[in-house]
């Protein structure tokens, strides 16, 4: 029997946290409550109790608590704590380390590991404040779930519903049981990013690559359990929970550093290579009478490289950055690099350096086309799908 801390946040999705109770206990787990202040609008803390089987918790300023049992106490006899709903505003104070009521005070002194629920409005779940807050957390350790998208209690359609109770349960069962989780003991190399190839000392030729989706898919396959190696071109990014990282400039050094992360179980080439390098000149270009010619040579393809190499990993997926023509090239290209899947997107639009992707699942039974979803939507799309692969 293990032992969850379920902090329910105070918003309209409140009331499922009653069925996550209820199922946790159901697979045979102890569960104590705390409400915040809001929570305690939306469901009581009689409803809680009567389904935990235990006391609900939902004020600091209980002097009684304070002299049995503690804040601290609270958050250590825990194996895992739980935020569900995780409101903006609650993610809000955890991201800023406040901890002016029981929740966040809780939240702050655990040594647990935290998974956080989030349900809010589409706007606020999509407004820069709570993707800063949202990555933070990340980058703290914290496993924040992407929410559903669909009909939102408040008229609104998208992403931000509270995920169902069930898929927080599974999520719960991965983090108190890692070695089950479904990628546990496989290794994924990623790449992501665009490279710079110089063109001179001071000189270079870039993409307008974020690296975004990239550092997404490595983070959900870490969450999955995967040990995860990412190639990094040159971007300012944080660095995903559970994640190695080698930081690289160029293709070459690209190309040397996936090779030296071999053997993997996963290749998923996300970064945006430049094709072609630059003849490069050791002294900087002087402005002169006529402009330089650049030399372009061709740069060594990774994906091809790894998918036809004796060590090649057991799934190897390559990405395709299109304008036109979308699944067409990319079903050529499957072929053409030896990848078993492509993940084709067109980026004739705002994808690169944007916030959301649609893409085509390119296989070898077939095109899949995914709605438009968040990067971090389509990361942990595909690497359910992974699983399930390498799972078979
Ligand atoms: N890729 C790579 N090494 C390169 C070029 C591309 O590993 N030197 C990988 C990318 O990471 C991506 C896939 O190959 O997974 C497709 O990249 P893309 O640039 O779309 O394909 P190209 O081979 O460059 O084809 P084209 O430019 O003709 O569309």
């Amino acid at each position: 029997m293990k032992r969850v801390l379920l902090i329910v946040g105070g918003g309209i999705a409140a009331y499922k946290s009653c069925e996550l109770v209820r199922l946790l206990r159901k697979r045979g787990h102890a569960v104590r409550c705390v409400l915040t202040e809001g929570a305690s609008h939306f469901v009581t803390p009689m409803t809680l109790a009567a389904l935990s089987e235990d006391r609900v918790y939902t004020s600091l300023w209980d002097l009684k608590d304070e002299h049995e049992m503690g804040h601290i106490q609270l958050s250590r006899e825990a194996d895992l704590v739980v935020v569900a709903p995780a409101t903006a505003d609650l993610l809000a104070r955890m991201a800023g380390g406040q901890a002016g009521d029981l929740a966040t005070t809780v939240l702050l002194a655990t040594d647990k590991p935290v998974l956080a629920a989030p349900a809010m409005n589409v706007r606020m779940w999509l407004h820069p404040a709570t993707r800063r807050n949202v990555e933070s957390l990340r980058t703290d350790g914290v496993r924040v779930m992407e929410p559903d998208e669909g009909a939102m209690a408040c008229g609104e359609w998208g992403p931000g519903r509270l995920p169902e109770p069930p898929a927080i349960a599974d999520a719960i069962e991965a983090m108190l049981n890692p070695t089950g989780r479904p990628l546990a003991g496989r290794h994924a190399l990623v790449t992501a990013g665009p490279t710079h190839e110089p063109i001179d000392p001071v000189r270079y030729l870039a993409n307008r690559s974020s690296g975004r989706q990239g550092f997404a898919i490595a983070g959900a396959l870490a969450a999955l359990g995967a040990r995860v190696t990412l190639v990094a071109g040159p971007v300012a990014l944080a660095t995903p929970a559970g994640v190695d990282r080698v930081d690289v400039e160029t293709a070459r050094e690209m190309a040397v550093a996936a090779q030296a992360a071999m053997p993997a179980d996963i290749a998923v080439m996300v970064a945006a290579v430049a094709d072609w390098r630059v003849e490069e000149r050791a002294q900087k270009t002087k402005k002169g009478e006529t402009a330089p010619d650049l030399r372009l040579i061709e740069n060594p393809d990774i994906l091809a490289s790894i998918a036809q190499s004796p060590t090649r990993p057991r799934l190897v997926i390559g990405f395709a950055a299109e304008t036109e023509r979308v699944v067409e090239h990319a079903v050529a290209k499957r072929v053409r690099k030896g990848a078993d899947w492509i993940v084709a997107n067109d980026v004739s639009g705002d994808v690169m350096g944007g916030e959301a992707n649609a893409i085509h699942l390119v296989t070898d039974t077939g095109v899949e086309d995914w709605p438009r979803l968040p990067k971090q939507a389509v990361a942990a799309r595909l690497a359910d799908r992974i699983a399930a692969a390498l799972g078979d």
